[in-house]
């Protein structure tokens, strides 16, 4: 069913739309696994991890919108169903139960660092075929990037 009709070529529009959606998963799957920290997280720096894992959060939600409605402005309903973000996410993410705060930056390091890897590939294949999609990911990437900064430097020991 056509409902929207898209301002870009088919076959630009495909490739902008499968960077959208799968931009989406991460970004959904980002949100719940801050979530997941933010309540599970134990130690002595709970306070302050536990206030940035909101930050991830609401930046990982707000921009899932972004994008979620750039794919349906391009005439590609976005599919944000739990079932299709179960099965699609694949960034690595806090094991179940409680999780010491030292863990906690490590794996959020990781997600962000995943996540920022495969949006850079999107970056450079949507080039092309839709400038648009492209710089809005490059958005996304900055502020993942700021997020994975804050905990890098939450990472650094004393002995460092
Ligand atoms: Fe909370």
């Amino acid at each position: 069913m056509t409902v929207v009709k898209s301002t870009i070529p088919d076959s630009a529009r495909r490739v902008a739309g499968e960077a959208l959606q799968n931009t989406l998963v991460d970004l959904l799957g980002l949100s719940l696994i801050g979530k997941q920290a933010h309540w599970n997280i134990v130690g002595p720096r709970f306070r302050s991890i536990h206030l940035q894992l909101d930050e991830v959060v609401a930046a990982a939600r707000s921009f899932a919108d972004t994008v979620a409605e750039r794919s349906s402005a391009l005439g590609l309903p976005p599919d944000g169903r739990p079932e299709t973000i179960a099965s699609a996410f694949t960034l690595p993410g806090p094991k179940d139960g409680w999780v010491r705060d030292t863990e906690v930056v490590e794996v959020l390091i990781e997600a962000l660092e995943s996540a920022v890897a495969r949006l850079r590939e999107r970056i450079d294949a949507t080039e092309k075929a839709d400038p648009v999609t492209q710089d809005l990911l490059i958005a996304v990437t900055a502020e993942l990037e700021k997020q994975r900064w804050m905990f890098a430097a939450e990472n650094v020991s004393h002995d460092d």
